[in-house]
């Protein structure tokens, strides 16, 4: 941990914290006055209804209740959600997006990719880039899902309703549905991803075979303590609210959150803390393997959202083609990297850009990269200086029609693929074909 703020470790544990002592009610969640004349709020991350350990929600004690507010009004979007292109079947990938010039906030400088086509649905995901240049004076939340945070340039300070946390590349910070932040920038600019899950909440994968320890393990999620801010001044506060950003100005700060007890909160996560696994004999095992996050769907096993990193980590397959194979996956994948270079491809694939691999379409490492692992000596090898991630869903991901239109978008991505020689001859080949003509 590289922040000096403090934090509470675990995920999906109950946590309980305040600011000031005494702010959580002993034995009861709403009691008649409390004691420090604050109200009591419940945040429901899930319906009342669900099965224990489903069941997501926080107890809020805060200075003013949540709902005195006024009106909102519809602002404009920027280039945020916007309409989407007709569903594609060919593969596409994006250049980084340049920083804006103009002073931009987080909020502002959102872009939308990729996005499942009805939202409102409770299912699928959008994956959205940030650039931003500017720290937030106002406050957003979202009502259409959760926001995965993927940092690639910068360092990202995120002031919420239940407490402050600081989250750089290498690392992700989850912020649950309706959690109010503020984000500011202490490198003064920032770029990453945006994963927003409109599906039920993230949560760490089952591991069946390998067992209780492996992969992303709870301890090392971070959830912030209480803190609060007792500011009686104007402040704009932004909602998502399907789709469409909408605005109205408080006569206060909405994070005034003194204590709180519950499991549904931020939580921020070092990748470096991933316990890759893979194979020690021959083969790879399918890529679920670096699942770190996932969201389930309503059928056993199929996702939502898988969030998946390709981290650092040892080679050591035996007679093995060892980058990722050609495949054709049911589930749509969409690939961003945080740094270095991604194993399957030799260029063109660079930090901070982006590429879908829709459902069915035939993907694997480019040209260059199949011959360099079909000629390489397979000795052990340490993949390094790399960051890739992926967001895997089950879930049609359609291009906004802006993400079509911009100039990161690369034409013939589908070229990197030219030029994989044929191999195979018949007439050479050895007996026992089947063809017996
Ligand atoms: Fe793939």
């Amino acid at each position: 941990m590289n922040d000096r703020l403090a934090y509470l470790s675990g995920l999906g544990n109950e946590h309980a914290t305040e600011a000031v002592a005494g702010a959580l009610p002993i034995g009861q969640n709403s009691p008649q006055k409390h004691p420090l004349g604050l109200y009591a709020e419940q945040l429901s991350g899930t319906p009342f209804t669900v099965p224990r350990r489903e069941a997501r929600r926080v107890w809020m004690y805060r200075i003013r209740p949540s709902a005195m507010h006024p009106a909102y009004r519809r602002i404009d979007n920027g280039h945020l959600a916007g309409v989407l292109a007709d569903p594609t079947p060919n593969r596409l990938r994006w250049d980084p997006l340049a920083i804006p010039e103009a002073p931009t906030d987080f909020v502002e400088g959102l872009v939308t990719l990729l996005a499942n086509p009805d939202i409102a649905n409770g299912t699928g995901v959008s994956v959205h880039v940030y650039r931003a240049n500017r720290d937030m004076r106002r406050v957003f939340w979202n009502a259409d899902g959760e926001l995965l945070l993927v940092p690639q340039q910068g360092s990202l300070r995120l002031t919420t309703e239940l407490g402050r946390l600081c989250v750089e590349p290498g690392e992700i910070a989850v912020i649950p549905r309706a959690i109010r932040f503020r984000v500011s920038l202490p490198d003064r600019s920032a770029r990453g991803y945006v994963c927003e899950n409109h599906g039920p909440v993230l949560r760490l994968p089952d591991l069946g075979p390998i067992g209780a320890n492996g992969l992303a393990n709870p301890r090392d999620f971070l959830t912030p303590v209480a803190w609060f801010e007792d500011k009686d001044e104007p402040t704009e506060l932004v909602q998502k609210f399907m789709g469409g950003l909408w605005s109205t100005t408080l006569d206060h700060s909405p994070l005034d959150v003194v204590g709180w007890h519950g499991n549904l909160a931020p939580y921020k996560y070092d990748l470096a803390r991933f316990m890759a696994i893979g194979t020690v004999s021959f083969d790879h095992p399918d890529p679920s393997i670096f699942t770190v996050l996932t969201s389930p769907s309503d059928a056993l096993g199929v996702a939502n959202l898988d969030f998946v990193i390709f981290p650092p980590r040892w080679m050591v397959a035996d007679h093995t083609f060892r980058p990722p194979w050609f495949h054709r996956n049911i589930m749509n994948e969409c690939m961003g990297l945080v740094l270095g270079a991604y194993d399957a491809k030799e260029g063109g694939f660079v930090p901070g850009g982006l590429s879908l691999h829709g459902m069915h379409s035939a993907h694997g490492p480019d040209a260059p990269s199949t011959e360099r692992a079909m000629a390489a000596d397979l000795v052990p090898m340490k993949i390094d200086n790399t960051l890739a991630f992926m967001f895997e869903t089950r879930q049609l991901l359609c291009p906004t029609q802006h993400a079509l239109a911009i100039p990161a978008l690369q034409s013939g991505y589908d070229s990197v693929w030219n030029g994989l020689r044929k191999n195979f001859s018949a007439s050479t080949a050895a007996s026992g074909t089947g063809d017996d003509a």
